[in-house]
C-alpha cells in the first residue's frame, strides 16, 4: 500500500497474533479509523468491514451510545475487584444476557475473551461432574476442524492442526475429537444447513463406546464453525448430539464466540437452531470488539450443584482480575441495548437471503471450488495454487484492499460477515467487488 510515511510508527517491536509478521512489516496496512461498515487506511482509502473486525463489530465502528457509556463508566468507576466485592454493571449484564439466553441458562460467568471463556466452561464442567461425586468424568470431546482458542483448554479441545502441532505437548490428556462434518462431495455449494451428514454425529456413541460414558465430562462444538470457514451443521445433527449427550449424562456445551448475539439471526445459535446446551460461550460481539469480554451462560443446575458446602467457602477456584470488568459490562449494555433499540438481529436475519443470494452468485466465478453461508456469514474456498496454498487467497485479500474490501482469508477460504448495520446496497456492492477481485486473481 502507498505508505505516508510522515505517520509510519516503528512497526518493529510489535509481535503481531496470528499473522505472518515479516510479510506484514514489508507491506504494512494500518488501519487509521472506523466508522459504521468502513475503515480508514494509512493512505486514506476507505474499505468496506466484510468480517465485521474479526466477526465482533456487527453494530459498526464508532457508535456513540458504546462510546458514551464507557467515558461515563471510566469517570464513575474505572476499575472495582469482582472477588469478594461487586459492582452493579457486572451483575446487570449477567442478567441481561440470561434474558438473552435459552429459558433455564441463568448463570453467567465472565472472562476477557473468547479463549478465557472456553477454558472456564471445561473447568465448570469438570468440577460440576466433581462436585456431584463423579470424579471419573475428566474427558472433553472436541471436533475436527473446532476453533475454541489458544489457551491450553481450547488448544487441546480444539481441531485446528496447525494450532495443536507446536503446543500439542501442553494439551489436556483426556480429549478425543468427532469429526469435522464437511465433505465437498455430498454439500458443496449447499445453502444454509446442508441435507447430508447427519449420521456423523454417531461417532459420538462411538467415542462413549471407547471410553465409557462415565469418564466424559462435556462435548464442546462450535454449533456453525467459523474460523475454520463457515462449516454449517448438517439437518439434524447438533439435535442427535444433544441427545446422545442428554442419555448419556455428558454436558453439552455450544461455543458461541462468533454465533453469539445475533450472527445467525437469533439471539444464539442455540434459538436457531432450537437445540439448547448445558453452556454456552461467548465473546466477541457481546462488547461489539469496543472491550475484551467473554463469559460463559451456565444452565441453572450446574450453578447449584456446585453452591455446596460451608457458605463462608468459594465455590468454584477459579476467576481473572478483570471478569466482569465494570467498564468492559458497560460496553456490553450498551451494546446489548442498541441491539434491542435498532431490532439489528431482526436485520441480520432479513439480510441473510440477500446474501446468500448474492454469494452464491459467484459459483461460477474464477477459482471458487465452494460456497457455504448462515446467518450473515458465507465462506468462498478458492482452489488453492499449485504448490502455494494460501497464496491465492493473500492475492484476494490485497486486491479487495485496492479494489475497498477488507477481507478475510484463512488458507484458500474467503470469508465474510458484514455488520448488521449494512444496507442492502453495501451487500451487493460487497458481492460485486468480490467478483470483480476474482477475476484479477492470479
Ligand atoms: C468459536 C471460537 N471460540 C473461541 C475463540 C477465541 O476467542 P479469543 O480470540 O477472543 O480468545 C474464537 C475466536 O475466533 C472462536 O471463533
Amino acid at each position: 500500500m502507498r505508505m505516508n510515511t510522515a505517520h509510519t510508527p516503528d512497526l518493529s517491536a510489535f509481535w503481531m497474533p496470528f499473522t505472518a509478521n515479516r510479510h506484514f512489516k514489508h507491506h504494512p496496512h494500518l488501519v487509521m479509523a472506523g466508522k459504521g461498515a468502513y475503515f480508514t487506511l494509512h493512505d486514506g482509502r476507505t474499505v468496506f468491514d466484510c468480517l465485521s473486525g474479526l466477526w465482533c463489530t456487527p453494530l459498526g465502528h464508532g457508535r456513540p451510545e458504546i462510546a458514551a457509556a464507557v467515558h461515563e463508566q471510566l469517570s464513575t468507576l474505572d476499575f472495582a475487584p469482582t472477588f469478594q466485592v461487586g459492582h452493579p454493571q457486572a451483575f446487570e449484564l449477567a442478567a441481561r444476557i440470561a434474558r438473552w439466553a435459552p429459558e433455564g441458562l441463568n448463570r453467567v460467568f465472565f472472562a476477557n475473551s473468547g479463549s478465557e471463556a472456553v477454558d472456564s466452561a471445561l473447568k465448570i464442567a469438570i468440577a460440576y461432574h466433581q462436585a456431584r461425586g463423579d470424579a471419573r468424568r475428566v474427558r472433553i470431546i472436541g471436533r475436527e476442524r473446532a476453533y475454541h482458542g489458544v489457551g491450553i483448554g481450547g488448544i487441546s479441545a480444539g481441531g485446528i492442526a496447525v494450532n495443536r502441532r507446536t503446543f500439542g505437548a501442553l494439551a489436556a490428556p483426556f480429549v478425543d475429537h468427532l469429526p469435522h462434518t464437511y465433505d465437498p462431495e455430498h454439500m458443496r455449494f449447499s445453502r444454509g444447513q446442508p441435507n447430508w451428514g447427519v449420521h456423523l454425529a454417531e461417532a459420538l456413541e462411538r467415542l462413549v463406546a471407547l471410553h465409557d460414558a462415565s469418564t466424559i465430562a462435556a462435548v464442546i462444538v462450535e454449533p456453525m464453525q467459523g474460523s475454520t470457514g463457515v462449516i454449517v451443521p448438517p439437518a439434524g445433527y447438533l439435535e442427535r448430539l444433544r441427545e446422545i449427550c442428554t442419555r448419556h449424562g455428558i454436558l453439552l456445551i455450544f461455543d458461541e464466540v462468533i454465533t453469539g448475539f445475533g450472527r445467525l439471526g437469533s439471539n444464539f445459535a442455540a434459538q436457531r437452531f432450537g437445540v439448547t446446551p448445558d453452556m454456552i460461550v461467548f465473546a466477541k460481539a457481546i462488547t461489539n470488539g469496543a472491550v475484551p469480554l467473554g463469559g460463559v451462560i451456565a444452565e441453572q443446575s450446574i450453578h447449584d450443584a456446585l453452591m455446596h458446602g460451608p457458605e463462608q467457602m468459594i465455590e468454584l477456584f477459579h476467576g481473572y482480575t478483570y471478569s466482569g470488568h465494570p467498564v468492559a459490562c458497560a460496553a456490553g449494555l450498551a451494546t446489548l441495548e442498541v441491539m434491542e433499540r435498532e431490532g439489528l438481529i431482526e436485520r441480520a436475519r432479513l439480510l441473510e437471503p440477500l446474501l446468500e443470494g448474492e454469494v452464491h452468485s459467484l459459483r461460477d466465478a474464477p477459482h471458487v471450488a465452494d460456497i457455504r453461508n448462515m446467518g450473515l456469514a458465507a465462506a468462498i474456498d478458492l482452489t488453492p495454487r499449485p504448490n502455494a496454498p494460501g497464496a491465492r487467497a493473500r492475492a484476494a485479500f490485497e486486491l479487495g484492499i485496492e479494489s475497498g474490501l477488507l477481507l478475510r482469508f484463512t488458507g484458500d477460504t474467503l470469508a465474510v460477515a458484514p455488520p448488521f448495520i449494512s444496507t442492502e446496497a453495501e451487500v451487493r456492492q460487497m458481492v460485486a467487488t468480490l467478483r470483480t477481485v476474482l477475476a484479477r486473481v492470479p
